[in-house]
């Protein structure tokens, strides 16, 4: 069946794409469309046509199965041009998403009118591309710059109601769309065709200074990607040189880009995102139904747990030790909800029902219809053994039983249960309701009905699940805790803390290695080495600076003082007491201190995660090396742009 068909109501066209999943640029809908217009022109009795989309969506990308080809005529900017040099007004009926491409098309059109629930936007910078068929050069024309950059340089989409208000609509859907579509266009068969967007002005012409503060602002956000200032300098060339000239700029940036390696790392990181979840050997198999789930533990993990499931639509039932531990998880689920509220996410009756959804009890027998429980209690195995007792004990057979922690060995908690075959781990980042990271962990005996139930409900909380097995710190925590080491050690031999943080937030992290542990608190690490210290082997490299702040009373941002100094904006400062303190330590090892360069600690670093990378792979903790990079750029702030530690080594290989 051809993906674009064209059908007539009285003196009014309908071009229907009909092209899914999203209704992509692919190439028989470029050729249908150029065919629907030629023909349109071509009829005496048309006055004017829609171009409406089949499905859930208008078009919402291009067609990822065209990436890497050579392009097939007729390529995107020229149906755009040809969509604009139509005889006859054509009106964009937008639904679901106008991305990318998508809302290039609606850009070539002369008008355009969406659903109230459509979403628009040119989100190419996520793959670190600029827009390619004209977005950068037709959008500034239609509203202002302000708007026009921060929908470019971000990516992110706008609602529809924001859409109309800054002028990128001509009017919103009330209604059926096809309906409203045909409305509006009886009202403009008697107007002139609009003069299409490339021949008219600028909204607005920005001054050199006003370029220079754009850019600058774009800079700072950008932190390292190239895309959204090659973004700028293609609206830029557009206004201040002219349209054609513009277009062929941003044809040829956006053509360098598509080939750079930051766009291969984030196309990397996109498609590894939507694939990692995705086990052969768990194809085809039915999840249970999940209506109740259960928290055990209302701290700072299960409240967040709670909070993402209540957001997920399940009845949430937290399990605390005492009524004043269930009265505090209660209320800090509360405050989370209340954020959202304040946020505007949610509505005030949207907020009343989720907290009529959540209970809490000191008894576990209100769980016995629970579904799927995740355990947030201390880190000690002994209370988890407690824990997972009662829990056998109390939910019915099938319900999924699933462990938070962060270290514990989850095989040895599902050995002490009654089907061990429906205990996982489900590892969560904190804030949890917020970080989009969830390590999916499979035990030994974890049968394929609970994973698969496991991942069902990670896609219900929105988040990426990585699959992974059973290790000691899974596969972010391990990799973490290796490269820690390292740095340490470089402390040791001659870096200073605030220069191997410098080096990563240089590479791209939002913050350092040290700046993050005293934003954690370093007292928790302490007390786990603390615990640790009788089983450490002995010949192993120690480095105790971490423990000697601690001794200190320096546990961090919360006190003022940890590897930084906290200014009375608690803004880090390097503080002199802790280089002094590092230097000294090195003498007392007798280790000769020597300069490290930027790009020295960051191969230290990088090393060390390829090393334990290559090890969890080797021992088929991950499932392959694309796991591992979802996790490091989604939970430990690798930055996106590059990649991964795994795609990084491999393409410079
Ligand atoms: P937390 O100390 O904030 O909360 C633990 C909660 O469990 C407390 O409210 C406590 O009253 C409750 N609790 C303890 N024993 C209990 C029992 N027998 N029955 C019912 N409730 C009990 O600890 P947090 O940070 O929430 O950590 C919980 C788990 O999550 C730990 O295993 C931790 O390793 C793991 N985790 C923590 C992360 C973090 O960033 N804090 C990140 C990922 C995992």
């Amino acid at each position: 069946m051809s993906t674009v068909t064209l059908t007539f109501e009285n003196a009014i066209a309908f071009i229907t794409i009909n092209n899914p999943p999203i209704n992509a640029t692919s190439h028989s809908v470029r050729e249908g469309l150029v065919n629907a217009l030629d023909q349109i022109d071509a009829n005496n009795d048309i006055r004017a046509a829609i171009l409406i989309c089949e499905g859930k969506t208008f078009i919402a990308g291009a067609d990822v199965s065209e990436f890497g080809q050579p392009p097939k005529a007729p390529i995107l900017p020229d149906v755009i041009k040809r969509l604009e040099a139509a005889t006859k007004p054509v009106i964009a009926a937008i639904h679901g998403h106008a991305l990318g491409g998508g809302l290039e098309v609606a850009l070539g059109c002369h008008y355009r009118i969406a659903d109230s629930a459509a979403k628009l936007g040119l989100p190419e910078v996520n793959l670190g591309l600029i827009p390619g068929a004209g977005g950068t050069i037709r959008l500034p024309r239609l509203v202002s710059i302000s708007e026009a950059v921060s929908m470019i340089t971000s990516g992110k989409p706008i609602s529809a109601n924001k859409a109309n208000a800054i002028g990128l609509l001509d009017a919103i859907a009330h209604g059926a769309l096809r309906d409203a579509a045909r409305d509006f266009a009886q009202t403009i068969l008697d107007r002139e065709t609009p003069i299409p967007l490339v021949d008219r002005d600028p909204v607005n012409t920005p001054n050199a200074t006003e370029w220079d503060d754009i850019t600058a602002s774009a800079k700072k956000k950008a932190r390292g990607q190239t895309a959204p200032l090659a973004a700028i300098s293609a609206i830029r060339t557009g206004i201040e040189q002219g349209a054609d000239t513009g277009l062929a700029f941003e044809r040829e940036k956006f053509i360098k880009l598509r080939d750079s390696e930051q766009s291969k790392a984030l196309r990397h990181i996109f498609f590894a995102e939507r694939s990692v979840a995705k086990l052969p050997e768990l194809k085809g198999i039915k999840p249970n139904p999940i209506r109740h789930v259960g928290v055990i533990g209302g701290g700072i993990m299960g409240a967040g747990i709670a909070t993402a499931s209540l957001l997920a639509g399940y009845a949430v039932t937290i399990i605390e030790r005492d009524e004043d531990a269930c009265a505090n998880g209660r209320a800090t689920v509360e405050k989370h909800l209340s954020g959202s509220l304040k946020r505007g996410l949610i509505n005030q009756d949207r907020f009343d029902a989720l907290m009529a959804a959540l209970s809490t009890s000191i008894d576990y027998a209100a769980l016995a219809d629970a579904d799927l429980v995740v355990e947030a209690v201390f880190e000690d195995m002994a209370v988890k053994h407690d824990v997972f007792g009662k829990l056998s004990k109390h939910c019915k057979p099938n319900a999924v039983l699933a462990s938070n922690t962060s270290y514990l060995d989850i095989n040895e908690i599902a050995a002490n249960c009654v089907n061990p075959n429906r205990v996982i781990g489900l590892h969560f980042f904190s804030p949890a309701h917020i970080m989009k990271l969830l390590e999916v962990v499979r035990t030994e005996t974890a049968d394929a009905k609970s994973l698969v139930t496991a991942f069902e409900f990670a896609r219900a909380l929105g988040k990426i699940a990585v699959p992974c097995g059973v290790c000691d710190g899974f596969i972010g925590n391990r990799i973490m805790s290796a490269y820690r080491k390292h740095c340490e050690y470089m402390l040791e031999d001659g870096a200073l803390p605030h220069q191997i943080d410098a080096a990563m937030v240089e590479f791209g992290f939002p913050m350092g290695l040290f700046a993050m542990q005293d934003m954690a608190g370093l007292e928790i690490s302490w007390a786990t080495r603390k615990r640790l210290a009788p089983f450490r082997n002995p010949s192993e490299r120690y480095v105790a600076l971490g423990d000697y702040l601690c001794e200190m009373g320096r546990f961090g941002k919360k006190n003022g003082l940890g590897w930084y100094r906290y200014d009375e904006n608690g803004k880090a400062q390097p503080d002199p007491e802790v280089d002094a303190l590092v230097i000294a330590e090195s003498e007392k090892k007798g280790i000769t201190r020597r300069d490290f360069t930027h790009a020295e600690i960051m191969n230290v670093i990088l090393g060390a995660m390829r090393d334990v990378g290559d090890k969890i792979l080797s021992e088929g903790i991950a499932t392959n090396a694309e796991a591992i990079d979802v996790v490091m750029v989604n939970g430990y702030g690798f930055p996106r742009h590059k990649g991964g530690p795994m795609f990084m080594t491999s393409s410079s290989n």
